[in-house]
């Protein structure tokens, strides 16, 4: 018989990767689909505030949660079928998106070797898009199964249902609080096709006198780009970018670019152009310094850190400041791409 114990007055510093320490008010952590069935099925959730982590590393909590914290600790990684070109791998969302990527690595399965090192679960991957390095998640998704909280239904999304966009899907957009992913379908390469389209891999692979790429050559260039530039939430309190990287008309970027020539962008397929954000915060000061225990860090002003013991809404209140020196100094809004709660 499946059972689920609730626990009440939970510190939530453990579960999340900016180390604040914010209390839930219930806290329950379930490890199989049936647990999670139970959960649903047992309590109202119309009346109650939830929040569904993984490995919290996409998410700053500004206060104490006063609802139900539902941890999804659901593991397991099955290979589901396969043809000569693809293999079908469904992962359980509370695997980690990192073991789930060394699986693939070691049995040679191409796809999400560029998706190396990025913290967090399989289960909160789709909810954003997750991507780095030329690709996104959305280009290797098959389906996903998530149980409706409203219903206790299990119901599957394929690829367009999920609506993916940049950093972006529709749990994030219409569907957000409704749905609880419990596994994910991905399609894997078997004869896989190398993206070096991001300049720091090639330049790796040429560093390191690696001839013949493989999935493992370019998993370990992307941990090496990875683990120099952005800061290890277990040493430094942090959720990766904190802002997305805005995209504006190219009508625009042409006109910022008379007056700040350096500035950086890149073409949308949609033929606007995205910024980077890590340049517009740099050129504001604001990379490396420190307001606080708060910062913006020293390699990649994108990322906000707790330097230890800051409270959510101090990194809240810093991100504020730069969202509006951004704005003030570029006439750019940037948003967050992390989940503010
Ligand atoms: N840059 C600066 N100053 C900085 C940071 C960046 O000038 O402090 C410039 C760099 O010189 C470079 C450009 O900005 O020309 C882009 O920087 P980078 O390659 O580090 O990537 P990013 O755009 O800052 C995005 C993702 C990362 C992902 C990398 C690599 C977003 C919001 N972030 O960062 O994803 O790892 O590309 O593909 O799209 C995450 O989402 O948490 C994340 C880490």
């Amino acid at each position: 018989m499946p059972k689920v114990k609730i626990q009440y007055n939970i510190s939530l510093k453990p579960y999340n990767t900016f180390g604040i320490d914010a209390t839930a008010n219930e806290f329950v952590e379930v490890t199989t689909i049936e647990e999670l069935l139970l959960l649903v099925n047992t309590f109202n959730f119309s009346a109650r505030k939830i929040l569904v982590i993984g490995g919290g590393s996409n998410l700053l909590l500004t206060k104490d949660f006063d609802g139900m914290v539902i941890k999804n600790s659901i593991q397991g990684l099955e290979l589901l079928n396969e043809d000569d070109e693809s293999v079908w791998v469904k992962a359980m969302a509370g695997e980690k998106w990192h073991s789930f990527v060394m699986y693939c690595i070691e049995h040679g399965y191409g796809g999400v070797e560029n998706l190396s090192l990025i913290p967090g679960c399989v289960g909160a991957a789709p909810m954003q898009n997750i991507g780095a390095y030329g690709v996104e998640i959305k280009d290797v998704f098959s389906s996903l199964e998530a149980v409706e909280i409203e219903t206790g239904n299990i119901v599957l999304f394929t690829n367009s249902d999920c609506k993916f966009g940049y950093r972006e899907s529709v749990f994030k957009n219409e569907l957000k609080g409704k749905y609880i992913i419990v596994s994910v379908v991905f399609r894997l390469s078997k004869h896989p096709k190398f993206n070096v389209t991001y300049g720091a891999i090639q330049q790796t692979l040429d560093k390191n006198e690696i001839k013949d790429i493989t999935v493992k050559a370019i998993s370990d260039a992307v941990i090496e780009i990875r683990t120099s530039k952005l800061p290890n939430p277990k040493i430094l309190g942090n959720a990766g970018s904190f802002f997305k990287n805005p995209e504006i008309s190219t009508l625009e970027f042409e006109e910022l670019k008379v007056k700040f020539p350096n500035i950086v962008g890149y073409p949308t397929s949609n033929g606007n152009t995205k910024l980077a954000a890590g340049w517009l915060i740099e050129q504001c000061g604001w990379k490396g310094k420190q307001v606080g225990k708060t910062g913006s860090h020293k390699d990649q002003s994108l990322v906000l850190v707790n330097y230890g013991g800051a409270k959510g809404n101090e990194i809240w209140q810093l991100a504020m400041d730069i969202q509006q020196s951004v704005k003030d100094k570029f006439g750019v809004t940037i948003t967050p791409e992390v989940n503010i709660v």
